[in-house]
């Protein structure tokens, strides 16, 4: 991830100087080799440096909370990697000590960004849905490889916080309202080596009545390379089990996308004397070559923050908006842990709605 950000930046015209930061030599040595930027296994060397004005934690989850916490105290703006945090503690004690200092604090959920997702938001703010009562996900990803750190517990946080933040997210987004409850249940893993689950079923309920589910799969999907989402998509991959399709239903339209099939369709309720009527109006596809802006546009959201924070303005959402989102993940998970059904009041800090 933080390739893809440097890649990003070196295209800003706002930024003459980039540097690479992480404990481990090897990774900065390849990342100054590939990008042909600065590097230093030095935190101190960054957060020293008044000339570094902005500082994007893109490091494994574990220390999203101390490296953001340091780069806010040494007056930096900060753009964290989802999930915030692996606790729900230290998600929000970042929050509070952004809120503190008045810094400028800014999570990664760079699908706000995307062309396909923020089309969905604009039908739903047009008024072309009407009141959105119920939304279904269906995410279908590979496993990760055995060495990887996301399958640890101790460095990957659970899987809700580091796989599903991004679609609780969205979901949020669109439905506007509260959630008041959550119910997940978590069948037995496939993944033989991971200490996290590998598939949810989970249903948020919201304020407003609105219901949402998410169904999660992580193991049968073909392997080919990590995270699909962050590649272009081949042909290869469709129907080779990987899926991530939402629908959408208000009380005067409904929605579906699938970003494998590169797929966005938009239906109009009306009535007729015999019959509620339902109109498929809209049929959106893309090219292959704009993938990236249609699914993680971390583009758009890096020059976005770049732009803000070089203009003075705040993050395009409120850092508390994210913790929101990290509370639906916790909520989650306790549920899968318990077998109970969970009331977001049973969390700490108070509901933030968009
Ligand atoms: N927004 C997205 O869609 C998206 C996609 C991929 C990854 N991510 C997030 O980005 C982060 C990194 O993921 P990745 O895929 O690049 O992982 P990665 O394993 O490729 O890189 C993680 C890096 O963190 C470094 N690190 C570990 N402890 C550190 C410390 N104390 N100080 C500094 N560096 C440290 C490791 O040495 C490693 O180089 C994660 O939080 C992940 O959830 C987000």
């Amino acid at each position: 991830m933080g390739g893809t950000v440097v890649q990003h930046l070196k295209e800003c015209p706002q930024v003459s100087g980039i540097v690479a930061y992480d404990i481990a030599e090897e990774r900065v040595m390849a990342t100054q080799e590939a990008y042909h930027i600065a590097g230093t296994i030095e935190l101190d060397e960054v957060l020293g440096d008044p000339a570094v004005k902005l500082v994007f934690v893109t490091a494994a989850n574990h220390v999203h909370k101390e490296l953001v916490i340091r780069s806010l105290e040494a007056g930096k703006a900060v753009l964290c990697e989802k999930p915030m945090a692996n606790t729900l503690a230290d998600a929000l004690e970042m929050v509070e000590c952004a809120e503190r200092l008045q810094m400028f604090f800014q999570v990664g959920f760079e699908l706000r960004y995307s062309h396909l997702y923020a089309r969905v938001k604009e039908w739903i703010d047009a008024g072309l849905l009407g009141d959105v009562v119920s939304t279904h996900c269906l995410y279908n990803s590979s496993a990760y490889s055995k060495n990887a750190w996301r399958n640890t517990k101790a460095e990957g946080g659970d899987t809700f916080g580091e796989r599903l933040s991004h679609y609780v997210d969205l979901t949020r987004w669109w439905v506007g309202s509260p959630v008041v409850d959550v119910f997940s249940a978590c069948a037995p893993n496939v993944v033989p080596y991971t200490e996290v689950h590998d598939n949810y079923h989970t249903t948020y309920r919201f304020a407003s009545g609105a219901v949402s589910h998410l169904t999660y799969y992580m193991n049968y999907p073909a392997l080919f390379r990590g995270d699909p989402l962050r590649d272009d998509i081949t042909d290869l991959q469709l129907g080779d089990g990987h899926k991530l399709r939402y629908i959408i239903v208000g009380t005067k339209g409904a929605a579906e996308n699938d970003v494998f099939y590169r797929r966005l369709k938009r239906w109009e309720f009306s009535d007729a004397p015999d019959t509620m009527v339902s109109d498929w109006v809209e049929n959106l596809t893309w090219e292959r070559k704009e993938d990236h802006y249609y699914y993680h546009n971390t583009t758009d959201q890096t020059r976005d923050v770049v732009r803000r924070v070089t203009e003075g303005l705040p993050p395009m959402t409120p850092a508390r908006d994210a913790y929101e989102t990290m509370r639906l993940c916790f909520a989650a998970e306790r549920s899968a842990d318990t077998g109970r059904i969970v009331r977001l009041d049973e969390l700490p800090a108070p509901a933030f709605t968009c």
